[in-house]
């Protein structure tokens, strides 16, 4: 199961991509926004990235005017690996490298038809595992010290 969510910036990506999602007949959840009034996107990061860290979800996406605050406060939670992807080739590497487990991305700096292939790339992907899994560990480190 997926969980999408956006701030009123990224409302009209988040409908696109749930049209995507639906096509595709992946299972997710909308945690909002519901309308494009105004809310604040790290309360939306919140939700999302709290479900998947506790395994109520296995992946994220995460809409906002840039995907940067997004991702910043997904980042915060223990456990989340938030990218930024904007192109196909990052968010096929993030999951091969960084088992990314939510994809941010910006309604205002990319157009629906490429956000629906980099989404598209991101949830497709696989992680590779071997070398890849010691440097996310170390990741994971950090978060403790
Ligand atoms: C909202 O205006 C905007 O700041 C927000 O959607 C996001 O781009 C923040 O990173």
């Amino acid at each position: 199961m997926l969980l999408i969510g956006s701030d009123h910036a990224g409302f009209a990506l988040k409908k696109v991509l749930i049209e995507e999602l639906e096509r595709r007949g992946v299972a997710y959840t909308d945690v909002g926004a519901f309308s494009g009034e105004a809310v604040d996107y790290p309360n939306i990061a919140a939700k999302v990235a709290r479900a998947v860290a506790a395994g109520e979800a296995e992946r994220g996406i995460l809409v906002c005017g840039t995907g940067i605050g997004m991702s910043m406060a997904a980042n915060k939670v223990q456990g989340i690996r938030a990218a930024v992807c904007h192109d196909v080739f990052s968010a096929r590497m993030t999951r091969m490298h960084n088992d990314a487990n939510i994809l941010c991305m910006g309604e205002r700096v990319i157009g629906p038809g490429l956000a629906v292939d980099v989404m598209n790339a991101f949830l497709d992907a696989a992680f590779e595992g071997g070398r890849h899994q010691r440097r996310v560990d170390l990741i994971t480190e950090l978060e403790k010290r």
